[in-house]
C-alpha cells in the first residue's frame, strides 16, 4: 500500500471515497465533518439527527455524494466517546474505516487524520495511528485457494492522508512514516503467523527472516543444531530431537548508522517459535491442535520488532533471538522424566514435553547475557492457562524492574496491545523443586502462567528481564475493527514501541 501525505482539504478531494470522523454524542459536525456536510446539504447532521450515524467506535456509515463533491462516496468513521479518547481509538477507526473501504472494492481512497482535532492528540501521534491502523484493518492473509472467492476484494493500493494545517504537514508526515512501518512489519508478521506449518518449518522461518533482514539492513546469523550442540543448548535441542526438520537458532542485531553503539541501550528481545506444537511424546488433543501453527507467533513478533527498528534506524543497539523447532513425537523424541541440561549449566527434568516453549527459551535466555543488555524481554505463546486468567484480549506481563515494567506498560498503552501485569510469586518456586535435576520445569495446574514465568526467571541471571504470555493474545477466533480471525501478531508493534522508548531521540 502506498501512504501519502498531503496538505489539503478533504471535501475538494476527488478520490473514490474519503474518510471523515465523528465522535459519539455529537449532533452537529464541526471541522471537517462540516465542510463536507455543509456540501451535501446538512446530509450528516440528518444522518446523526435519525439515530444513523452514532460515532461509535468500530462504527462506518457510507453516504453517496451524487455529484455534490468531487469524491462519489463519503465514509463517516466512529471514535467513541470524546472523554474516553486515546490514540488506540483513531488507530481502531481508521482501521474500521480501511475494512469497510476494502470491502466495498474501493482501491484508492482519502482520509483526514483521526484524533487531532477534537481528540487532543499530538499531530504526530494521530498520524502514526492512522497510517498503522489503516494498513492493520486492509490486511488480509493471502489464501493459498486455486479460485479466487467473492469476498477476495483487491488490496487497498494508496491512502492519502490529508492535513488542512501547513504547519502541522511535517509532523503528519513523520508519523505516518512510522506508522507505515509498524503496520507492514506486524502484517508481515501475521502472513508469517497465518501460514501453515508444512510450508513454514523452521528453515523456511529463517530463511524469510533472513531475506527481510538482508533487504532492511540488519544482521542476520542462522545457527542449526551442530551449533546449538556447541554452545551447550542441550534444553533447546532436547525439544528439537523429536522433528525431522532441524532446529534453527535466529540472531538478529540492529547496529543503528552513524552512531557509537558503545554509547546507546542494548536490549534483547527473545521470541518463542515453534513453528508447530503438537505436544511430543505429551500430545496434544486432536480438537484445536492445528492453531498451534501460532505457536511461534512470540519470534515473529521480535522479527517484526527489529525490522521495524532497522527500518527506523532507532537510535537503539537491538537484538533479536529467535528459537525455531516443531515440537513433534517420534521414536528419538524427548520423553517425560528425562533430563536435560541448559545452557548455563542448570539440569531440568521433563515433565510434560508439552511445556517446550519455556526449553527454547531458557537457552535463549542464558544466550542473551553476552550481550550485557539493558533489558531483556521474552515473548511466547507459553500457556493456555494465561487465558483463563485475562482473556483473550490481554496479555500477562511478569516483570520485577520498575523501569522495565513502566515501559512496557506505557508501549502497551500507546500501542494498544493490552498487558497485565502478573505476579513473579517466590513461594511458588518451591513446586518447581525435583528430586532428580536442579528444577523440573511444571508444578501442576493451578498458577500455570506463574510457574512457567518463574521457571525461565532462573535462566534470565544478570540483566533486567520482562516475561510477556501470549498464547491468548496471538490468535483471534473472530474479526475485529483491526484483525481478520487467524494470527493478531500481538506484540509485533508494542515491542516496536519498546524499543522507541530505548531510542535517545524519536525519529
Ligand atoms: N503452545 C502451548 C500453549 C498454548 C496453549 C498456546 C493453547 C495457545 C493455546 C504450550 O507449549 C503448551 O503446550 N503449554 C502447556 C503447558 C503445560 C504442559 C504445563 C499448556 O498450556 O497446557
Ligand atoms: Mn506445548
Ligand atoms: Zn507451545
Amino acid at each position: 500500500m502506498q501512504l501519502n501525505v498531503k496538505q489539503g482539504y478533504i471535501q475538494e478531494e476527488a478520490a473514490d471515497l474519503i474518510v471523515v470522523n465523528l465522535f459519539e454524542g455529537v449532533k452537529t459536525p464541526g471541522g471537517a465533518l462540516k465542510a463536507v456536510d455543509d456540501a451535501l446539504g446538512g446530509a450528516i447532521t440528518q444522518l446523526i439527527a435519525d439515530g444513523d450515524a452514532k460515532g461509535k467506535l468500530g462504527e462506518t456509515t457510507l453516504l453517496y455524494t451524487y455529484g455534490r463533491l468531487p469524491a462519489p462516496r463519503v465514509l463517516i468513521t466512529g471514535l467513541g466517546k470524546a472523554e474516553d479518547f486515546k490514540v488506540h481509538h483513531a488507530r481502531q477507526a481508521a482501521a474500521a474505516a480501511a475494512k469497510r473501504a476494502r470491502q466495498l472494492g474501493v482501491t484508492r481512497f482519502s482520509t483526514i487524520v483521526h484524533g487531532a482535532g477534537r481528540g487532543g492528540l499530538a499531530p504526530q501521534d494521530a498520524a502514526q495511528a492512522v497510517a498503522e491502523g489503516t494498513l492493520l484493518g486492509a490486511y488480509r492473509y493471502a489464501r493459498r485457494q486455486r479460485e479466487a472467492k467473492e469476498q477476495d476484494t483487491p488490496p487497498v493500493a494508496e491512502v492519502t492522508v490529508l492535513e488542512a494545517n501547513p504547519a502541522q504537514l511535517e509532523a503528519v508526515r513523520r508519523g505516518v512514516a512510522v506508522g507505515q512501518v509498524l503496520g507492514e512489519t506486524a502484517n508481515w508478521a501475521r502472513d508469517l503467523i497465518n501460514e501453515p506449518a508444512n510450508y513454514l518449518t523452521p528453515r523456511e522461518l529463517a530463511r524469510r527472516i533472513a531475506a527481510q533482514a538482508a533487504e532492511v539492513g540488519l544482521e542476520c546469523q542462522v545457527m542449526g543444531e551442530e551449533e546449538l550442540a556447541a554452545l551447550g543448548a542441550g534444553s533447546f535441542l532436547a525439544i528439537a530431537r523429536g522433528s525431522e526438520e532441524e532446529a534453527q537458532f535466529i540472531v538478529l542485531e540492529h547496529k543503528p548508522q552513524g552512531v557509537d553503539l558503545a554509547d546507546l541501550p542494548t536490549v534483547v528481545l527473545v521470541g518463542k517459535a515453534i513453528t508447530f506444537d503438537t505436544g511430543g511424546i505429551s500430545l496434544k488433543p486432536a480438537e484445536d491442535m492445528w492453531k498451534m501453527k501460532d505457536d511461534m507467533g512470540g519470534g515473529a513478533a521480535v522479527a517484526a520488532a527489529l525490522t521495524a527498528a532497522a527500518r527506523l534506524n532507532l537510535p537503539v543497539h537491538a537484538v533479536g533471538l529467535i528459537a525455531a523447532t516443531e515440537n513433534m513425537p517420534s521414536g528419538r523424541a524427548l520423553k517425560p522424566g528425562d533430563v536435560v541440561t541448559a545452557m548455563n549449566g542448570k539440569t531440568v527434568e521433563i515433565i510434560s514435553t508439552d511445556a517446550e516453549g519455556r526449553q527454547v527459551l531458557a537457552d535463549a535466555l542464558c544466550y542473551a547475557a553476552r550481550y550485557k543488555p539493558t533489558a531483556v524481554v521474552d515473548i511466547a505463546t507459553l500457556t493456555g492457562t494465561i487465558g483463563l486468567a485475562l482473556g483473550r484480549q490481554l496479555a500477562g506481563l511478569f516483570c520485577d524492574h520498575e523501569d522495565l515494567r513502566s515501559r512496557l506498560m506505557q508501549a502497551s498503552e500507546f500501542s494498544g496491545e493490552p498487558l497485565w501485569p502478573m505476579p513473579l510469586y517466590k513461594p511458588y518456586r518451591k513446586l518447581l523443586e525435583s528430586d532428580v535435576a536442579d528444577l523440573k520445569h511444571t508444578g501442576g495446574r493451578y498458577g500455570g502462567s506463574i510457574l512457567a514465568a518463574l521457571f525461565l526467571q532462573e535462566f534470565a541471571e544478570g540483566y533486567p528481564w520482562a516475561h510477556l504470555d501470549i498464547a491468548s493474545t496471538i490468535w483471534q477466533d473472530e474479526a475485529t475493527s483491526f484483525t481478520v480471525r487467524g494470527g493478531t501478531a500481538f506484540g509485533a508493534r508494542l515491542l516496536a514501541e519498546l524499543l522507541r522508548s530505548y531510542a535517545a531521540r524519536k525519529e
